[in-house]
């Protein structure tokens, strides 16, 4: 057996399904492929396997809500942190709606929330019909924007007595999936490691353009996705100042300068370019603001008077910052587009003087305003265009961050 799993770290999360016993078989497939196991269980997980099972195949203690109660460290947290990969498998129906929500009522729930394991797999296994209820579906949804990939169960023979989806997958699906996400992960991290100490400047949100004191023009950007760019640059070990036009939360290592209208960006944006590196312009900018915004506001005309608002052309913050690029400096822009998205994002790409489009069409499932994923075409001068999603905003900012590191790399 090669050892693809040489020195890695897999916490292995039981839960109480019927499917826990092939948890003793999972040890053992992880630990032949040279990977060090440690498991939490659930304590109706322990129902369907003994604990001292999976220690003995692990060569580890297993941590259970007992074990936990006895001990005096804060052991669920050393084991989150100890992982590389967090594998839930069998996953219940009721741990993946209390992880989904964030809950902790039990050891295997704390540690999975105190987990930042690059990799988190999740492989239910559970009834065909609590599988196809929605509950589940929008839990199992919610872990995957959260950054969980899933091993789909299989349809097979349930401990029902008939045949339907819901079997826990092939133990070697599941190995498979772990192994190919940390080779992944590695290599990612080899990649985005070009950006660490590099500064980037990142725009995120739709410009509000004031009409009056309390109005604006603004358009559908959430400003997710600049936030996602921000948070995986600074998880590459980049200096990041994100210029918004909203408030989200996010990690108070990333510099937020809250600039409302285009020219506000503009102008934040200049000032942060000044010693950067790298400048993803992810915000959707208004192209018109009102010529004068009123100072007061506007109150109802006549009865049927209608209002005529006297707009003007903002900035074009990317071909601004495209235009005064200096030596080393790479740029970034979003095209949103519904309809003709290569060609606008090509076209883009000369008229902006950027180094990569990111082409998002709006109207695809899983991708646009405000959603948690998004499905991108990224388009560089004389490459191919590259694709990326339906995942996580996370994820997809992480690919377009290894284009820029790509980018620099080819220089
Ligand atoms: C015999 C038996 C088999 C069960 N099998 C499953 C299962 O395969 N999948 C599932 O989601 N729940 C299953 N359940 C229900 C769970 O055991 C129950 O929801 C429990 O609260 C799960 O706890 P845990 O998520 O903390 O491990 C089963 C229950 C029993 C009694």
């Amino acid at each position: 057996m090669k050892k693809t799993l040489s020195d890695k770290n897999i916490l292995l999360a039981v839960t109480g399904g019927i499917a826990a016993y092939k948890a003793a078989e999972l040890v053992r497939a992880f630990k032949k492929r040279g990977a060090n196991v440690k498991v939490v269980m659930t304590a109706a997980a322990e129902g369907f396997i003994p604990a001292k099972t999976l220690a003995i195949l692990s060569k580890e203690d297993v941590l259970t809500d007992e074990s936990q109660a006895a001990t005096a460290e804060v052991a669920h947290v050393q084991l989150a942190r100890w992982a590389d990969a967090l594998v839930v498998a069998p996953a219940t129906a009721n741990t993946l709606a209390k992880m989904a929500n964030g809950i902790a009522d039990n050891v295997l729930l704390e540690t999975i929330l105190a987990s930042a394991a690059p990799v988190k797999v999740m492989a239910p296994a559970m009834n065909d019909q609590m599988w196809a209820n929605p509950a589940t579906a929008r839990n199992v949804n919610t872990l995957i924007s959260d950054g969980f990939s899933l091993v789909e169960p299989d349809t097979g023979f349930l401990a029902e007595g008939y045949e339907a989806k819901g079997r826990l997958a092939e133990l070697n699906t599941i190995v498979s999936q772990v192994e190919e996400e940390l080779n992944e992960r590695s290599a990612e991290d080899e990649i985005l490691s070009h950006l660490k100490g590099q500064k980037v400047v990142i725009t995120a949100g739709g410009t509000r353009e004031p009409i009056d004191p309390v109005r604006f023009l603004t358009n559908r950007s959430s400003g997710k996705m600049g936030y996602a760019l921000a948070e995986a640059a600074r998880l590459a070990g980049a200096d990041v100042t994100l210029v918004a036009s909203v408030k989200r939360d996010c990690n108070a290592g990333i510099k937020v300068r809250i600039a409302e209208s285009a020219e506000a960006m503009l102008s934040a944006v200049q000032e942060a370019m000044v010693d950067a590196d790298v400048f993803i312009s992810a915000a959707a900018v208004s192209d018109y603001r009102l010529k004068e915004p009123f100072t007061d506001k506007v109150k109802k005309q006549g009865d049927d008077d209608g209002l005529t608002l006297d707009l003007v052309q903002n900035p074009d913050i990317l071909k601004t910052v495209g235009m005064a690029k200096k030596p080393g400096q790479i740029v970034v822009g979003f095209a949103a587009e519904t309809k003709d998205l290569l060609e606008n994002a090509t076209a883009k790409l000369q008229k902006k003087n950027a180094d990569m489009i990111v082409g998002n069409d709006v109207t695809k499932a899983g991708a646009g305003f405000d959603k948690d994923t998004n499905v991108v075409t990224m388009v560089r001068d004389g490459l191919a265009p590259i694709e990326a999603g339906p995942a996580s905003k996370l994820a997809i900012a992480k690919e377009i961050l290894k284009q820029v590191a790509d980018i620099q790399e080819q220089r």
